[in-house]
């Protein structure tokens, strides 16, 4: 990352000299990120918050955020069967081997996810033809191959995924259908024997409010746990819809916790219809809040986990096409209102952004034929700013060279600039300006400039 402090405070610029007709304006959530990260404020409330991670993205603003702001990472992929066991018998645990190196490195735990699921399997697993004996010694391989590496590195497993069909009964699968419902306790059994210090866990979709599928969940546990098997804790992955947390998501959490196992909400997200707007943005907040609410009212309920923390490492585009916006972070790495709602719950001070309206004015100046100069103006009406950050991705290979009035940093094509000492302050109906030079080849494209 290059550091592009400058010594002078004067813009030399003229502004009859900015716009060629290019200007942008854009209104974005006011927002600055916490003063203390999500993780401290979840240690003060005795909570775990984690994030599902992508390993290869673990450098620049992707691995600043996931190691500063939260304690716990779930690899999204990393340790299914199909990305550690291709092929039978060969393995590959690069990714997943990277993201436990980068927890440990930054005091975070990682939950391993996960060991028995009808999903994401290797295709000659899935492709073969297998007594029940042979899959059973290939579940139970598995299990003790995959833990057995870990150990004493992971602090939960989930080791059942999703085993119920939305009306409780159990989902045929590779392992029901071979194994019947017995694959679970041998599955928790095996893991237990593999690393006894893991909490090892069920989890599940569907299952956050009371329903069919978290009471079979429910007294599948019941079961277990009567039975002598090893089971510490249900998940409930919370892939939500936008306005539709469940009233009765705290009972059913408190119910689990009288059950006498932990409750992890496992892979949150809340997904609305593209376009994003304020109006969902603000749901979307609400819907969060009451999320991590309702985990930090049950003493048992230790974890919440975002499945991605920015909206450009999310599943949901491409799972439900139209959805998306699900994380707490928008696609620049800018915290929406999701995140301020979530600090929030967990007992961060004043951190809610104010909701009138600050915004930013991009403009390109004079242009040569290899440099420009840039200016963004800051202004607020409704509301105001004590500091701020523009963000911006350039889409044409321009470089910021040299700013005044701001400090900007550019890591690849995304540029930050914060305000300087003595320009944070934006009043309601004052503005203030920063500005830039810049190289540029081919076309220098406006681009859009969000406020974090
Ligand atoms: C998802 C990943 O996020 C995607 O990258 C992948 O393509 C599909 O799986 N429930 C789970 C997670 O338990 O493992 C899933 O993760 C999302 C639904």
């Amino acid at each position: 990352m290059r550091s592009l402090r400058t010594g002078f405070r004067g813009t030399g610029l003229s502004l009859a000299a900015v716009v060629t007709g290019a200007a942008l304006l854009l209104t974005a959530p006011v927002a600055h990120a916490a003063d203390t990260p999500l993780r401290d404020l979840a240690a003060a409330k005795g909570k775990v918050i984690g994030t599902a991670v992508t390993g290869s993205k673990l450098t620049g603003s992707y691995g600043d955020i996931a190691g500063a702001q939260f304690n716990s990472l779930t690899p999204g992929n990393a340790m299914k069967w199909g990305s550690v066991e291709p092929t039978q018998g060969s393995f590959n645990w690069t990714e997943a081997d990277q993201i436990v190196a980068f927890a440990q490195a930054h005091n975070q735990q990682v939950r391993g996810h996960t060991l028995a699921w009808h999903s994401q399997n290797p295709s000659w697993l899935t492709n073969g033809t297998w007594t029940s004996a042979q899959l059973s010694t290939l579940l139970q391989n598995h299990i003790n191959t995959e833990v057995g590496r870990y150990k004493g590195k992971i602090a939960a497993w989930d080791v059942v995924n999703e085993p119920f069909n939305e009306d409780g009964t159990y989902r045929s699968t590779l392992w029901y259908n071979g194994l019947g419902a017995n694959y679970i306790a041998n599955a928790l059994t095996w893991a237990r024997a593999a690393d006894p210090a893991a909490k090892l866990y069920i989890n599940d979709y569907n299952v956050e409010g009371v329903n069919a599928k978290s009471t079979a969940l429910y007294n599948l546990v019941k079961s277990l746990k009567a039975a002598g098997v090893p089971i510490d804790g249900v998940g409930l992955q919370a892939h939500l819809i936008l306005g539709q947390v469940p009233a009765t998501l705290q009972q059913n959490i408190q119910r689990f916790a009288d059950l006498g196992v932990d409750v992890a909400i496992t892979e949150l997200d809340v997904r609305m219809a593209l376009p994003a707007d304020s109006t969902k943005l603000a749901q979307q907040a609400a819907d969060y809040k009451a999320v991590l609410a309702a985990c930090v009212a049950v003493t048992r309920c230790v974890n919440v986990t975002v499945w991605g923390f920015t909206d450009s490492d999310s599943w949901v585009p491409s799972t439900f096409p139209g959805y998306g916006a699900a994380t707490p972070y928008d696609e620049n790495y800018a915290p929406k209102p999701a995140y301020y709602a979530i600090a929030e719950a967990l007992g961060g001070g004043t951190t809610t952004p104010p909701t009138g309206a600050c915004t930013a004015t991009y403009a390109v100046g004079s242009q040569w034929n290899t440099g420009f100069t840039g200016q963004v103006t800051i202004a607020c009406s409704g509301a105001s700013l004590s500091s701020w950050h523009a963000n911006w991705t350039f889409g044409a290979g321009q470089q910021v060279t040299q700013a005044w009035n701001a400090i900007c940093t550019q890591s690849g094509t995304a540029v930050s600039c914060a305000n300087a000492s003595y320009n944070g302050s934006v009043p309601d109906g004052g503005s203030v300006s920063f500005g830039f030079n810049g190289s540029w080849s081919g076309s220098n494209p406006v681009p859009t400039v969000t406020l974090g």
